[in-house]
């Protein structure tokens, strides 16, 4: 660890820490724009911050990390830049699986691995294999991942099963998504300024605290991350009740 990354002895820790951490990474082609570099330094930059963030979540005792690398609409980006993200998923197996694997992370993937090449298929499945038993912070990555996309293939698998109508629950549908036997994210960070969900947890996030932040995510260092969690420590939640909610 970096010295900058240790905290100071008056930093406030957080308390009532969430279980669940879900983050929309976004800003790596503007955090490159304002260097003069191209949008894949920033793609690299973003996943070099990652690893920070994995670190303070052990740290801050989050046990669930939701990532969201790559969205089903993404593809619509252009073909050299969908190149480099896939070339991206592919290094990080590759040169951080070990230490992965050594810090305790299950790793495990949510969307459809369908339309990664053949290779980067198989080393998904392996590094999801390989980390299976860990347990110290599972790290979801969301990768051709979409909400609308994962509940009409949820549903699909419904109707296939042939269950009836009338046995179709919240609790049934939920057991058919990505995230089955998982809590709901606690808390959606999303960096770079922008407001908004963009397809990503749509049905776990019903009751999900929201934090916005305008830092670009390769910047979204321990301390901003530190932030968002204070931030969260005093929000009040009532799920609909007038009984405020113990985190
Ligand atoms: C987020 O950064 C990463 C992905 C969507 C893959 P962007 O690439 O969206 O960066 P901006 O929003 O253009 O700055
Ligand atoms: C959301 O970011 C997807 C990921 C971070 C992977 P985008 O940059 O693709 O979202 P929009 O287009 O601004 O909504
Ligand atoms: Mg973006």
């Amino acid at each position: 660890m970096v010295s900058d990354e240790l905290p100071c002895p008056e930093e406030e820790l957080p308390v009532n820490v969430p279980y669940h951490v879900a983050i929309i990474m976004d800003g790596n082609g503007r955090w490159a724009q304002s260097r003069g570099l191209p949008r894949q330094a920033g793609h690299e930059a973003g996943t070099e911050n990652l690893r920070r963030i994995i670190r303070a979540c052990v740290e801050f005792g989050v046990k669930v990390l939701t990532i969201y690398a790559f969205s089903t609409e993404n593809w619509g980006r252009p073909r050299w830049e969908i190149r480099a993200l896939l070339h991206i998923l592919e290094n990080v197996i590759d040169k951080e699986l070990n230490e992965l694997y050594a810090e305790g992370v299950q790793l495990r993937h949510l969307g459809e691995l369908d339309r990664l090449p053949a290779g980067l298929q198989r080393k998904v499945r392996r590094a999801i294999e390989r980390t299976q038993h860990n347990d110290r912070l599972i790290v979801n990555v969301a990768f051709n991942y979409g909400g609308r996309d994962e509940i009409v293939r949820a549903v699909q698998h419904i109707v296939a099963e042939g269950v009836p109508a009338n046995e179709i629950t919240e609790d049934l549908i939920s057991s058919h998504l990505y995230t089955a036997g998982l809590p709901d994210p606690d808390l959606i960070i999303r960096t770079s300024g922008e407001q908004r969900i963009s397809n990503f947890l749509i049905w776990q996030g019903a009751y999900s605290e929201h934090f916005y932040t305008p830092v670009l995510w390769p910047d979204f260092d321990r301390e901003e991350f530190r932030k968002a969690l204070v931030a969260f420590g005093v929000r009040e939640r009532r799920f609909g009740t007038l009984e405020p909610h113990r985190n």
